[in-house]
């Protein structure tokens, strides 16, 4: 087996700060942490770790980490914040708590070159968000169709081998330290689809999961499960789970008591209800209300959080059936019930209205629970985009969707006090199958801590971090990943219309794969147009979902932006396009450019041979000749299928078979 991949923490990262002089002051198990990366630093690249309160004979510190009990700093930097501060070629970082000092850590290892060197500065920095959470698609036992991680395209699970909890967690701490380093600060360890095995992590597993939670302590990433809204059934043997049932309610809380009484700072719940066969409220005539806060008190005296999930619809819809709309159901379900949530329940809610297409337009629901706190959920595992055989880098889509003007007031950002991701970590020996897919775990991290980081920026620092800063290798790296998200959407499903892949499995194209599906149909083309009417006057009314200006704009064909525009609107395919193009012409001309983008990727990766970790060119390698015959294999099936409807040719008199 090939050695386990450092993604963007290798020694090399930590040597700018290794071989300067630090000092460490303050107590607790964070400082210690950091003093264990300290000493390890400074003693592989000759530096010196200083650690307490300044004696005569130290040498001055190039570097100072320090903890402060100050009442002024705990007010400035909170909870997880810290301050730099730059002054005559020394810096120091300054936080009131140990999880501002290893937030503060990480930010002196991403400045890289002498760190203390530079213009004076004095900066505060704060996450945007508290709750910055990673959720595991993992199940304990192999699924029959799933898999052992759901939608995991990285290989096994790093918590669970042959039927259990693995033995050897060591590589479990390896992770927890490379989520730290980008602000992750909680982590769900078990699929939301709950199945049998899985359930009894709550109860027989506890032991199990505690020793995950060890792992992730040092970290202070705060581990949650997902769980059965049946349990109480299912492991209680009760005769129901109805959550207004009180000796359902004491069944949950003896299990939270049990839980905390085994991991202290467990994190808590997160639950998938009445959604794609999970159990749930509805299953006895409650609402979503009564079953987040059934859970959520079971957790509340411990200081816990339950994150429940609006990823709600009807997957048994009849596709002749035209007034059921899915984009419309997770605020057809949830608006109604805001206020009604407890205070340790968070509403979690995909970035768009359906299901983490490549795109989609944000969900109305962020600016329709103004009185619940809301989680953003963000699929970094690539179920739908290229499912870590396609070089996809994802921070430009999650810039856009956490910085969407939603109201006029707020940004999606600004309504939401979570940002969860699903993760596309495995047992591979690079974490994520492709190695470049380790760049949207890092960016993941990066913009759920400060949304209004430029991606392309971010993208900058994984580089530099992960290979070093050899500029040849850096600008081929941009080349292939800053517009990657964009080549990836001009040859799949065109504008915003979504779907077109086999069923199942989610890769490769099939247009009309799901079309007469109970999952929902997603393009209605005919001989004449395409796309999902969603409109007030004349469609499903999804659009009066959203605030103004959003209801007007995508509501009228001539202002709804064009990468939208199928998503919204039904059109023939003639309709001139914002961009002065037929629909027709751009779904040819999109999907030639496509293919011949990626053509360019593949070229430019080639040139990286003998500059990057050999089995780094070679996994990269064997990715990209597969993103190249998809991305054909795209290309033609879309093509032919709208060119067969049509009958309208490529204005460029291109081979469509
Ligand atoms: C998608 C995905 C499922 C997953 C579901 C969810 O539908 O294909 O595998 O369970 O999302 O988010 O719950």
């Amino acid at each position: 087996m090939s050695p386990i991949h450092p993604a963007w923490l290798p020694q090399t990262a930590l040597a700018p700060l290794g071989r300067l002089v630090v000092r460490l002051t303050g107590d607790g198990a964070l400082v210690e942490t950091i003093a264990t990366e300290l000493r390890r630093a400074t003693a592989a690249h000759g530096g010196r770790l200083v650690r307490g309160t300044p004696r005569g004979a130290d040498p001055e510190p190039d570097v100072t980490f320090t903890s402060s009990t100050a009442a002024g700093d705990r007010a400035d930097l909170g909870a997880e914040g810290f301050r730099v501060v730059r002054h005559r070629e020394r810096l120091t970082v300054t936080a009131a708590t140990g999880d501002g000092l290893l937030q503060g850590f990480f930010h002196v290892v991403r400045l890289g070159h002498d760190p203390h060197r530079g213009e004076d500065v004095a900066v505060v920095h704060r996450p945007a968000h508290p709750l910055r959470m990673l959720d595991h698609w993992d199940n304990v036992e192999s699924h029959p169709v799933m898999g052992q991680v759901e939608r995991g395209y990285a290989g096994g699970s790093l918590f669970y081998a042959d039927g259990s909890v693995r033995e050897d967690l060591s590589r479990v701490g390896e992770y927890a330290r490379l989520l730290a380093s980008v602000g992750v600060n909680r982590v769900a360890i078990n699929n939301v689809n709950v199945h049998r095995t899985e359930s009894r992590l709550l109860t027989d597993g506890l032991p199990d999961v505690a020793r995950i939670a060890a792992q992730f302590r040092p970290w202070r990433i705060r581990v949650h499960l997902s769980v059965n809204f049946n349990s109480p059934v299912a492991l209680g043997g009760l005769a129901t789970s109805d959550p207004l049932a009180p000796a359902v309610q004491q069944w949950w809380r003896d299990a939270a008591a049990r839980v905390y009484q085994e991991i202290p700072d467990f994190g808590g719940f997160v639950v998938k209800a009445d959604s794609e066969g999970q159990p749930g409220p509805f299953g006895y005539g409650r609402d979503h209300a009564d079953g987040a806060n059934l859970l959520a008190r079971a957790v509340a005296p411990h200081g816990g959080v339950v994150f429940w999930r609006a990823f709600v619809y009807n997957h048994t819809q009849d596709w002749r059936d035209r007034s059921t709309d899915r984009a419309r159901a997770a605020y057809d379900h949830f608006a109604g019930l805001d206020g009604r949530f407890d205070d340790n329940v968070v509403v979690q809610v995909k970035n768009g209205p359906i299901d983490f297409q490549p795109r989609e337009p944000v969900s109305p629901l962020f600016a329709a629970m103004p009185r619940t706190s809301l989680a953003v959920e963000l699929q970094v595992t690539q179920e739908y985009t290229g499912q870590q055989r396609h070089a996809v880098y994802l921070g430009p889509q999650w810039g856009e969707v956490l910085q969407f003007p939603l109201t006029p007031r707020a940004s999606v950002s600004g309504l939401v006090s979570g940002v969860v991701g699903v993760s596309n970590v495995g047992d591979d020996p690079f974490w994520t199958g492709h190695p470049l897919a380790q760049a949207n775990l890092y960016a993941f991290g990066r913009l759920a801590w400060e949304p209004a980081l430029d991606p392309t920026a971010v993208l900058q620092e994984w580089i530099v971090l992960t290979f070093g800063d050899d500029p040849q290798v850096g600008a081929v790296v941009h080349g292939i990943l800053d517009e990657s998200w964009l080549v990836y959407e001009s040859y799949t499903a065109p504008l915003g219309v979504g779907f077109m892949v086999r069923p199942g499995g989610h890769y490769g194209p099939d247009v009309d794969g799901y079309e007469y599906t109970p999952w929902g149909t997603y393009h209605f083309a005919d001989r004449d147009g395409i796309g999902v009417d969603r409109t007030m006057a004349t469609g499903t009314g999804y659009t009066g979902q959203y605030p103004e200006p959003w209801r007007s704009t995508y509501e009228s064909l001539a202002d709804c932006p064009d990468e939208v525009l199928l998503f919204f609107h039904h059109v023939p395919y003639g309709h001139v396009l914002r961009s002065g193009k037929t629909v027709i012409q751009h779904i040819y001309d999109s999907h030639f450019a496509g293919v011949e983008a990626v053509a360019k990727m593949v070229a430019a990766w080639e040139s990286l041979s003998g500059r990057i970790d050999q089995p780094v060119f070679e996994r990269g390698r064997e990715r990209f000749a597969e993103q190249l015959r998809s991305a054909t294999e795209w290309r033609d099936q879309v093509n032919t299928y709208f060119f067969r409807k049509s009958g309208i040719p490529d204005s460029a008199g291109r081979t469509i078979f």
